[in-house]
């Protein structure tokens, strides 16, 4: 190599070294200063806002008592307020990391304070109109309308929430017969009825018997206009009720539907708009529970595997291992037995996300193992159900045993003290408890009572009239 080549050679090493430095300099210059963009937009980033929750109105007897007028005159004003307010402020904000489960196992609520509080706010507040069909014995389809007669009928067992939402409303003091007072339209029809009926029992059938009398609703009364349905619900706990709603557009869009089929992937069902209604079976009480230490196998399933895909799957996986029972004919022993003597009881879908298996679980103690894509599972904005159930997605099914050995007798033992602690939840008693399964719903359905404010009224019959010259 001459001198003067060597020289070249060098020139060109060291001028690419030189832009390679430049180039990395730029780079940690953008990358610094985008930092410091980012943390001056944070720092100018609003705090969020608090939401007040809507004033009681017992504190404003009480302070019109003491002759406290003020505060009470403060009061009524944010009476007036919280019909534009926000009331679902219980959901558990996303921005915020879950609790960790150490420190707060036993924590099975989102905000029990804020929920009692405006529970009993609903208790005093809450009014629903129900069309009168619901008492009407001159009809031809009374039995469609009024209440059913024998909810407890061993026959009905499946749907047992639908008849036990619509006695206990019946019953209540949330109903007013002055629907101006109404927070929410009541329309009384039973999918279960109709699907006994021999005069409509199709799902074609019912899906036109429900079509024809939200018209009848409609043209005879003013309420349904004034929100095109918004503030009216139904109640059905018959999978085939899932597509009562197919033949109205309006019911099927604006109305609200409490409903035991809560599966967000399916067509009917707006888990934002829709109720899920927990699915339960009749059960005599169970005031021993058994103990954790004495749950001496694993899991437990029982059911027909029908041409459920997943149920398959799990018998296939699992039909045969000696720590678990999971059989797709009857179970050897007592159904019941078998829910005393397991740690977890398993809920798997079959035709639909939903089934009473859940309820049943929770009834006799055992911690529910929930394998059921896309369930909008009850209550799910006031409990938090990682607490006190497993769910494991459908297909980790042959990770079963093993996620459920992972759980620790400690933390087991924890699931298995919170699944008592929500057992109130999901049982219906003739005289409605606090906090059973009609007022949870009840609650459910307050939450949603301002979807449509009566400012949008206007503009919802301009757009009506506006659909129908189309
Ligand atoms: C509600 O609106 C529809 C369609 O515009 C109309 O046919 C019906 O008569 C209205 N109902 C009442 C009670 O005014």
């Amino acid at each position: 190599m001459t001198a003067a080549r060597a020289r070249r050679s060098w020139r060109w090493q060291w001028q690419l070294l030189t832009a390679l430095t430049l180039l990395a300099l730029l780079a940690l210059q953008r990358l610094s200063s985008r930092n410091t963009q980012l943390l001056e937009l944070q720092n100018h980033l609003p705090n969020l806002p608090f939401l007040a929750p809507p004033a009681l109105s017992p504190f404003c007897n009480a302070a019109n008592a003491n002759g406290n007028a003020d505060a009470c005159t403060a009061r009524k004003l944010e009476d007036r307020a919280p019909q534009y307010l926000p009331t679902s402020s219980l959901k558990h904000p996303t921005s915020i990391p879950p609790l960790k489960k150490t420190s707060n196992a036993g924590v099975v609520y989102y905000n029990w304070k804020l929920f009692q509080k405006d529970y009993r706010e609903m208790l005093q507040r809450f009014r629903i109109y129900v069309y009168q069909d619901a008492y009407n014995k001159g009809n031809a389809y009374a039995n469609v309308f009024m209440r059913h007669e024998r909810p407890l009928d061993p026959k009905l067992g499946n749907y047992f929430s639908e008849h036990m939402f619509k006695i206990n409303l019946l019953d209540s003091t949330f109903v007013t017969s002055n629907p101006a007072q109404a927070n929410l339209f009541f329309l009384p029809f039973s999918v279960n009825v109709m699907r006994n009926d021999p005069r409509i029992r199709s799902e074609t059938s019912i899906a036109e018997f429900v079509a024809k009398y939200v018209e009848r609703i409609r043209r005879e009364f003013e309420f349904w206009n004034k929100s095109l349905g918004a503030d009216h619900f139904y109640v059905c706990c018959h999978s085939v009720g899932r597509e009562a709603a197919a033949r109205s557009l309006y019911l099927q869009r604006n109305a609200m539907q409490v409903s035991c089929s809560s599966n967000i992937y399916h067509k009917f069902y707006v888990p934002h708009k829709d109720v899920p209604l927990a699915q339960v079976w009749p059960r005599p009480p169970e005031p021993h529970v058994t103990p954790p230490q004495h749950r001496k196998r694993l899991a437990f399933y029982a059911g027909r595997a029908q041409n459920s895909r997943v149920r398959n799957h799990l018998i296939n996986n699992w039909g045969n291992d000696p720590d678990m029972d999971i059989r797709a004919d009857k179970i050897r022993g007592s159904y019941i037995e078998a829910f005393r003597r397991s740690k977890y009881c398993l809920h798997v879908k079959g035709y639909e996300v939903n089934t009473a298996r859940i309820s049943d679980a929770i009834h006799y103690g055992c911690v529910p193992v929930i394998i059921s894509d896309h369930y909008d599972l009850p209550f799910a904005n006031i409990i938090d159900w990682s607490k006190f159930s497993v769910i494991i997605s459908q297909t980790d099914i042959p990770l079963l045993k093993t996620i459920l050995l992972s759980i620790s007798d400690a933390a087991y033992s924890q699931l298995h003290k919170n699944v008592l602690k929500v057992r109130k939840h999901f049982s219906w008693h003739k005289q409605p408890k606090d906090y059973d399964s009609f007022h949870m719903t009840m609650y459910q359905l307050w939450l949603r009572r301002n979807i449509i404010s009566p400012l949008a009224t206007s503009h919802m019959e301009w757009a009506s009239s506006t659909l129908h010259n189309l």
